[in-house]
């Protein structure tokens, strides 16, 4: 396995706490983290901005390898702030079928990796990272959880009226085509840390995730070396 530094890699479906406890773990261990959710999120964003169709791939591609894109607390594609848009119910309902584009995953798998270079290390969240964009991480999460507390956690992050039953459907066809998809599909890594959610709180599941991490020497804090 190649030293590729204090990496966390932490994959898993929609509504398996991921991005909540990515964030919480990443700043326990004093490391940075990328929402790669959001890089997909963005590229579609971009694609339905421009009334381009969804499922044409090079349409889907030229988006991603155009458009300037930046994923921090603030998302935004050229200089544009998508933060709220990105997660609403036209990107969540189109954001899998962009995803599936192999040009589309070839792009932003190479922003990924730059992105972890440059930080020599962090914490990074999607479906495909201890797989294929870093599979020589020291430390791979694969978080699940059942599909009805899935949907019940979606309801929390929405406010007004919900529709449980729709929530449910929409999380269960992006699973569908999330692991079902050709290029890189959602799956556990061979030497991931399974953690079924389902009936832990937040704060058990960032404590079982800090401390694999400390065993492996990868808390910044701990080893002594200074936050980025
Ligand atoms: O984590 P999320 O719900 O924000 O992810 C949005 C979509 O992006 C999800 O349906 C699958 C896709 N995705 C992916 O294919 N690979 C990643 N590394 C991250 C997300």
């Amino acid at each position: 396995m190649t030293d590729i530094g204090a990496v966390i890699a932490i994959d898993g479906p929609a509504g398996s706490g991921k991005s909540t406890i990515s964030r919480m773990v990443a700043e326990r261990v004093g490391l940075p983290m990328l929402d790669t959710g959001a890089m997909y999120r963005a590229v579609t964003c971009a694609v339905l901005r421009s009334g381009g169709d969804v499922g044409d791939p090079d349409v889907a591609a030229a988006a991603a390898e155009g458009a300037v894109i930046v994923v921090d607390d603030v998302v935004t594609i050229d200089g544009a702030d998508v933060t709220t848009e990105i997660r609403g119910p036209e990107v969540s309902a189109n954001v899998s079928i962009v995803a599936a584009h192999p040009g589309v995953r070839t792009h932003l798998r190479a922003m990924q990796r730059e992105w972890m270079a440059r930080h020599g290390g962090g914490v990074l969240e999607g479906r495909d990272i201890g797989t294929v964009v870093l599979p020589d991480a020291p430390l791979k999460i694969y978080l699940t959880a059942s599909p009805e507390v899935r949907a019940k956690r979606r309801a929390g992050d929405v406010q007004g009226d919900f529709d449980l039953a729709a929530a449910a459907a929409n999380i269960a066809e992006r699973d569908r085509i999330d692991s079902t998809r050709e290029d890189s599909p959602l799956r556990p890594a061979d030497d991931a840390v399974i953690v079924d959610t389902s009936d832990l709180t937040i704060d058990e599941v960032v404590e079982r995730i800090v401390s694999e991490a400390r065993s492996r020497g990868l808390a910044r804090e701990a080893s002594g070396k200074e936050l980025l």
